[in-house]
């Protein structure tokens, strides 16, 4: 209500007031600015009570013009133009001076001046030029390839539009909040070279560019949109590891001739479409195969072992992705002999073959001489028979003679 009132006393005695607000609830309809060479640059003007006019530029300064661009969203100021640079305008001279403190997000929160001891005509119209918003950035890797192995690094360019002051342009991760590199360009420059070096797996993924011009007063960055996202593959292939499966008697480091046994080949960090690669390096030459690895390890079976199965054994892993191919490092030799089978009658056999049959000769031996022995005391012979009987009929014979 004091504004309002203020509106109307600064209309009334606004040649006599100094420093009163023009703007009151309902007068301010906005800002425009006409005849410029694109949509944020030109004649400024403002709409009060439904009316176009201009501004007199005895104290149009940057801080005006900042607040101007803001409220257009046409990004920071470049200038701040006096002297109709963009034409006299046409309609009343609506405001003759304004004071603004850049921060303000419309002309309505500046302190705006209907009337003034300055003389203006439309030849002093005030005009701006803005940077207008920023152009979405272009990002590309500067390889024919999107995937790259560990270590590597990779070269991204960021095209901008160029500007007439030095913008920074950064390099974003998807998920990362800070820029993983920055560069600046130049004024004429019209793209940016971003290099990740030295990548690691879990810096693949989807990364984009974005760049900001620093200007306006006092001074501020705008950011231009985000360009569409580029997404790389970080392969970081470990060294497998392997070991050797066969029946539990051959001795370690060795597999018994006719018999089976496997070797299995393991990687720690798997990728899809990948393969295991077994070779054998003989004393007479090098022997490759391969089995694709359908999961984190492979086995490659050998079900009868022989003479040239002997030798080292190594695994690697490789995989081809965007293509290129990758290919881990190899394993540590597995040096695996092939044994002829232990003849039968080895000594110890023979030894426990000996041992076994003395003993049951000995056990033989001793049974029969206590059997013989045994039926000799419990069994009489004839002979004893007969004696007995002699012995017998003489003592009966005595008695009976004795009677
Ligand atoms: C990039 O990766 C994201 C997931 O990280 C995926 O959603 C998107 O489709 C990918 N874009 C392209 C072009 O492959
Ligand atoms: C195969 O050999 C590995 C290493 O020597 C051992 O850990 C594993 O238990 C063996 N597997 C079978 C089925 O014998
Ligand atoms: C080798 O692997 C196969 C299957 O993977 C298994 O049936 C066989 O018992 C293995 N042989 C040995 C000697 O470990
Ligand atoms: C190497 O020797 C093995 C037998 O020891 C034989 O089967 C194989 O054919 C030989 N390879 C070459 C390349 O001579």
């Amino acid at each position: 209500m004091l504004r309002f009132l203020r509106v109307i006393l600064t209309g009334l005695l606004g040649f006599l007031f100094d420093g009163v607000g023009a703007f009151g609830v309902g007068a301010y309809g906005g800002v425009r600015v006409v005849n410029g060479d694109h949509h944020c640059s030109g004649r400024v003007e403002v709409n009060l009570h439904d009316k176009w006019g201009t501004i007199c530029d005895h104290d149009w300064d940057m801080q005006a013009a900042t607040v101007v661009c803001a409220e257009l969203g046409c990004g920071i100021a470049e200038s701040a133009s006096r002297g109709a640079e963009f034409g006299p305008g046409g309609g009343e001279i609506a405001l003759r001076s304004i004071h603004c403190k850049g921060h303000e997000s419309s002309l309505i929160h500046c302190d705006a001046f209907i009337s003034r001891n300055y003389f203006c005509s439309h030849q002093n119209d005030a005009g701006v030029k803005c940077s207008g918003t920023l152009m979405e950035p272009r990002l590309s890797v500067l390889s024919p390839h999107f995937v790259f192995s560990a270590g590597e690094s990779v070269h991204f360019y960021c095209n901008i539009q160029p500007r007439d002051r030095v913008s920074n342009v950064h390099l974003y991760k998807h998920g990362v909040e800070t820029p993983l590199v920055t560069q600046s360009a130049d004024p004429t420059q019209i793209g940016v070279s971003l290099v990740l070096s030295d990548v690691e797996s879990f810096q693949q993924g989807s990364y984009s560019c974005q760049y900001n011009i620093r200007g306006g007063f006092p001074p501020h960055r705008i950011t231009s949109p985000t360009s569409h996202p580029v997404n790389i593959t970080v392969v970081d292939l470990l060294t497998p590891h392997h070991w050797y499966n066969t029946s539990s008697e051959a001795p370690t480091g060795s597999v018994i001739k006719g018999e089976g046994f496997n070797i299995t080949c393991s990687t720690p960090r798997p990728y899809p479409g990948a393969s295991f690669q077994l070779r054998l390096v003989r004393s007479n030459g090098t022997l490759r195969q391969s089995l694709p690895a359908v999961s984190k390890s492979v086995t490659f079976t050998f079900p009868n072992a022989q003479s040239s199965n002997e030798g080292y054994y190594y695994c690697l892993y490789r995989v081809q992705l965007g293509g290129r191919t990758f290919v881990s490092r190899e394993s540590q030799p597995l040096p695996i002999a092939i044994k002829d089978p232990d003849p039968l009658l080895s000594p110890m056999v023979i030894s426990w073959l000996v041992s076994g049959v003395t003993f049951v000769i000995a056990v033989i031996i001793i049974f029969t001489v206590a059997k013989v022995m045994c039926n000799k005391e419990k069994q009489p012979s004839e002979l004893e028979r007969e004696t007995r009987t002699c012995v017998d009929n003489t003592y009966v014979a005595l008695s009976v003679h004795k009677l």
